[in-house]
């Protein structure tokens, strides 16, 4: 249970890989994140081309660490198929997975927002040449954390009503 208070955004990262092992256990923790419906409609590109992590950093401002990272996940979520307008839950389910998984096993992780802006979204299917079905949700970048700051504390007991609202 200590991951889910470990994690943290890391946004700095030394040079070393992230291990092909480790990094499908993370794919496989985002893969079996609940579904609506059970569609499984995301998918994941891994990116690790440094001339596509620099196009990156060109359409998405907040992912600037992308330029020092060794390893990036794009998810994406079939229209076609997701139940409902489930999407961004199915996807955030998963890349929420992801960034525990990649805590479990001693990596630093950031999600970079995609879905929800137009603009963004519209860039990252022209870079990707995703069909029109397909949807970017996120990017979630990886690698060994250089960045000793503690996680913050998530603790806001005031954040709990109970029974009612008032
Ligand atoms: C939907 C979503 C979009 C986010 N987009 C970005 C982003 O584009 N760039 C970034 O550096 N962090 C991004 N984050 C990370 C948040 O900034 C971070 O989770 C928040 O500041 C709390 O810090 P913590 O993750 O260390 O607890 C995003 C997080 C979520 C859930």
């Amino acid at each position: 249970m200590d991951i889910l208070l470990e994690r943290k955004s890391v946004r700095k990262y030394t040079k070393d890989e992230v291990k092909e092992e480790d990094l499908n256990y993370i794919l496989k923790a985002a893969m079996s994140a609940p579904t609506a419906r059970n569609t499984r409609c995301f998918s994941f590109i891994v990116v690790k081309d440094k001339e596509t992590h620099k196009k990156i950093a060109q359409i998405h401002r907040a992912a600037q660490m992308v330029l020092e990272a060794p390893a990036a996940v794009l998810i994406v979520g079939d229209a076609d198929i997701v139940f409902e307008n489930y999407l961004p839950q199915d996807c955030g389910a998963a890349a929420q997975n992801m960034l525990l998984a990649a805590t479990a096993k001693g990596y630093g992780s950031v999600w970079c927002g995609i879905y929800g802006n137009e603009g963004r979204m519209s860039e990252f299917s022209k870079l990707f040449e995703l069909p029109e079905n397909i949807k970017p949700f996120a990017l979630v970048v990886i690698g060994k954390s250089a960045d000793n700051n503690p996680p913050k504390n998530g603790w806001q007991p005031e954040k709990i009503k109970y029974e009612k609202w008032g």
